[in-house]
């Protein structure tokens, strides 16, 4: 069986810990070396990741490329409008072709259908690197930096402030598998979507971790664990006033952090937009940690790979 890596859930709770340990291990054994070196073991040497890119991307881009390095592997990347993808090619025929040569693919796309449409006719495995649904693979860094600051993950509490999109489907779809609290606030109209909400909400009978949907900023952050947000304008989406407006009242402010848990941890997948979701005090400020969160992309990226290869759970 090929394994997917689409959305959170294709791998489930156990795996994900699995994984996430070994992003533990493996950024703690190779603490210090230069970052093009292998790791001593190299498992995934002789395989080579084709990374497909509809939309722009530097951390997603940079920290597969620099992973599979690491891993001992090698990548091609690859920009979608200067393939054939771009001029019309199906992207079962991309799936097919791709198969025959390299050994996984990660794609970033818009429509979330395109993915799974590449992972039914591949026969390697394929990555979700973003759609307009989900980011799994950047909820993985976010886990991986909690993880590090508070040793655990069950019976804490993210509050996410802001739109409901993509990135936000993914912390719904790991608070349900990792038990995690998920409280969130956003404007009237900007809630995250649906479906996803009810598969997360079916997910909690075996716990006690809840998801929850307010319009009170305050309420959601009120003793929280974590604080995080994300751009009001996603790629592919037109900058529209009155979005931005809707959205204002959820910036994450000094006042916002310190409604929080004390230690609260901030955290933003980037690139951030200053003075919209975030103001500088809060993002550059000592509860962030959005550097860390960055680089672990890297070793997140790199137990997703080995799982996807059969190297862990
Ligand atoms: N966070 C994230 O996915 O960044 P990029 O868009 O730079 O890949
Ligand atoms: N929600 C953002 C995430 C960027 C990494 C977007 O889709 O543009």
């Amino acid at each position: 069986m090929t394994r997917h890596f689409l959305d959170l859930a294709d791998a489930g709770g156990d795996a994900i810990a699995a994984m996430l340990a070994d992003a533990l291990d493996r950024k703690q054994a190779r603490a210090g070396w230069p970052k093009g070196r292998a790791d001593s073991d190299a498992p995934l040497a002789g395989h080579t990741l084709a990374m497909i890119f509809e939309k722009n991307s530097t951390r997603t881009r940079v920290s597969f490329d620099m992973a599979m390095r690491q891993l001992g592997g090698t990548t091609i990347v690859m920009d979608a409008g200067s393939m054939q993808l771009g001029r019309g090619e199906s992207i079962a025929d991309t799936a097919r072709v791709l198969s025959r040569y390299v050994d996984a693919i990660m794609i970033r796309t818009d429509d979330h259908a395109k993915v799974a449409e590449m992972a039914h006719h591949a026969t390697v495995p394929v990555i979700n690197g973003l759609t307009d649904h989900s980011h799994p693979c950047q909820i993985m860094a976010d886990m991986l930096t909690v993880l590090e600051r508070k040793a655990k993950l069950a019976g804490s509490t993210w509050a996410w402030l802001g739109d409901g999109n993509n990135v936000l489907h993914s912390i719904i779809e790991a608070g349900s598998l990792l038990h995690f609290d998920v409280r969130i606030a956003c404007p009237d109209g900007y809630d995250p979507d649906a479906g996803m909400l009810a598969a997360a909400r079916g997910r909690l009978d075996a716990s006690s971790a809840t998801i929850s949907v307010t319009r009170d900023p305050l309420e959601a952050v009120a003793g929280a664990d974590v604080v995080v947000t994300d751009t009001w304008i996603s790629m592919g989406q037109t900058q529209a006033e009155a979005k931005l407006a809707a959205m204002m009242p959820y910036q994450v402010t000094p006042a916002v952090m310190a409604a929080a848990a004390p230690d609260a941890t901030f955290l933003h997948c980037l690139p951030a937009h200053r003075g919209e979701e975030v103001v500088d005090a809060v993002i550059d400020g000592p509860q962030s940690a959005i550097w860390d969160e960055a680089e672990n992309r890297l070793h997140a990226q790199k137990a997703v790979l080995l799982w996807c290869f059969g190297r862990i759970g």
